[in-house]
């Protein structure tokens, strides 16, 4: 990725932007946020977030994306810095569109891994004739060091090395061919799927319900939530994870688009592709199948736990019912689909990072991806030990989740605001081979901005609950049993070290953002 390096078709570009949000939030995390936050009343406010957050946001990074790119940026340290270069603190902001990648990446690449043990497991058989509870503690021996052990590690490593290898061959040599094997695959094994699951019938083959009973569930719009600022806060917060947005992903993919191409309709194009993946696919596989044979009240409560469970302990039972054949096909479409789903949205994460390297210091593009690798090996390392502990979950809280709200809350300011909507809007609709509606310049510029900052303040509550582990306190409090208490507060030891440690992670970038910014003052090259 020099500063030469370009997309090598625009269907290869919507395509690996789609593969950049098309990823395991859509089959993982959207089924359980639905599940767990009442179904038909989590609909609404997550359309409505997507309306007036996601869309706006994902003009937003595309063009400073395309904007950045005009002067040679391709992370966001140097794109938000170019877009006001007046004030100096706008590229440590930047930093969070480094930190989040790397961060998600870390804990990202494991789970991803998990789904290529998976599919060799359906595919050898190992789940054949296992009870439901054989399979769930495969799931436990699997992440746990002392069961799963050399496998789990060896195949997370084999993982991050593919995704280093793909990085170093580039966008068009690389990502983009990923993409364009990756995502037509992952939409029919995802229908095939999707066909199964919505045509469950009650009797047949062990389930209790029809498919149709968990869509209904979901479908069904139920009001009385809709005024829960919980609802409305994990459903902004699913918006912004899935549509990759308030990563810098998007902008550093979209650095690389020519100065006059079509920004608006290729946002549309890739948004709209996760939309359908999302709602359409990833509501109609998790969910039907597993309220058809487990009806809503078990699965709410199975995911009151956190969702892994129901893709990785729940599902390979249930394909079991299908007769082994099936099973077998079942497990590889899933698993494959997670696969896929999972490696485009983590070659999206290893770009910003070596895109600043290659940008700032000159880097070439093979020792960049493998500097993207190694950090995540080091990353990864607390989340693949201490899985049990919370730290993989913590990762995901700070990073995949509060990091992402204030990085685009910045981001809409800058743009709407200091950058000026006059200008932004241009940005927007340069070369756009449609005509976005103007609603969208009014709501960019006041409803969004309002949003977010409501969803921000709304949240600081549950931060700071998290940063003074109110939740585990309460725990020890209540407990009387020593050996629990011993392990709880061992447990808010690994917590607050990994928040240490991400903590040194973003300070460390900064860093790196200084001495950038000092070397290009030393060597006179401005920003914009
Ligand atoms: N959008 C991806 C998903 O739904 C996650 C992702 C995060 C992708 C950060 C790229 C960058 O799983």
């Amino acid at each position: 990725m020099s500063n030469k390096e370009n997309w090598g078709s625009r269907v290869g570009l919507v395509l690996a932007m789609a593969g950049n949000a098309v990823g395991l939030g859509n089959f993982l995390r959207f089924p359980v946020q639905a599940i767990q936050n009442g179904g038909g009343a989590f609909i609404i406010p997550y359309l409505v977030c997507f309306l007036v957050m996601g869309i706006p946001l994902l003009f937003i990074e595309w063009s400073m994306g395309r904007f950045g790119g005009k002067h040679g940026h391709h992370s966001t340290p140097f794109i938000l810095d170019s877009m006001d270069p007046k004030r100096v603190f706008w590229k440590y902001i930047g930093v969070f569109g480094i930190f989040t990648n790397l961060a998600v990446a870390a804990y990202y690449c494991y789970l991803e891994s998990w789904t290529l043990a998976y599919i060799w497991h359906s595919v050898s058989g190992t789940f054949l004739g296992q009870s439901a509870d054989q399979i769930a503690s495969f799931f436990g021996h699997y992440i746990s060091l002392y069961g799963g052990g050399t496998e789990t590690i060896l195949v997370w490593i084999f993982c991050l090395v593919l995704n280093t290898w793909i990085l170093s061959k580039g966008l068009s040599g690389g990502v983009e061919k990923v993409a364009k094997i990756g995502m037509p695959l992952l939409i029919l094994f995802g229908i095939l799927l999707a066909i199964k699951g919505i045509t469950l019938k009650a009797g047949e083959e062990g389930a209790i319900h029809d498919g149709t009973h968990g869509l209904n569930f979901l479908w069904t719009p139920n009001y009385d939530s809709i005024w829960s600022a919980k609802v409305w806060l994990a459903a902004a917060g699913q918006i912004f994870f899935t549509l990759s947005v308030g990563m810098g992903s998007i902008q550093c993919y979209a650095s690389y688009v020519k100065s006059k191409d079509d920004i608006a309709l290729n946002a549309m194009s890739a948004g709209w592709m996760n939309e359908f993946v999302e709602v359409v696919l990833g509501s109609s596989i998790l969910i039907p199948i597993a309220i058809g044979y487990l009806g809503i009240d078990r699965v709410v409560e199975l995911t009151a736990s956190g969702g892994l469970g129901l893709g990785f302990k729940t599902l390979p039972y249930l394909f079991q019912q299908w007769g082994p054949t099936l099973a077998a096909l079942a497990g590889v479409f899933w698993f494959g689909l997670l696969f896929f789903a999972g490696i485009t949205s983590s070659l999206a994460m290893g770009t910003p990072c070596m895109g600043f390297l290659m940008d700032e210091f000159g880097w070439k593009r093979e020792r960049a991806a493998w500097a993207f690798g190694g950090t995540i090996l080091l990353l990864g390392l607390p989340t693949v030990l201490f899985f049990n502990e919370g730290v993989f979950d913590e990762y995901d809280y700070w990073a995949g989740t509060v990091s992402l709200v204030v990085f685009a809350l910045a981001e809409v300011i800058l743009f709407a605001w200091v950058f000026g909507m006059d200008k932004g809007w241009k940005e927007i609709t340069t070369g756009a081979d449609i005509r976005v509606p103007v609603f969208f310049r009014y709501v960019t510029q006041f409803v969004t901005p309002v949003i977010l900052g409501w969803v921000f303040f709304a949240s600081l509550p549950d931060i700071w609950s998290k940063i003074t582990n109110a939740e585990l306190k309460a725990k020890i409090a209540a407990s009387v049993d020593p050996a629990e208490i011993a392990k709880l507060n061992d447990q808010m030891a690994y917590l607050n070290g990994s928040r240490v440690f991400l903590l040194a992670l973003f300070i460390g970038i900064c860093m790196l953002v200084y001495k950038a910014y000092t070397k290009r003052k030393k060597e006179g090259r401005a920003t914009v």
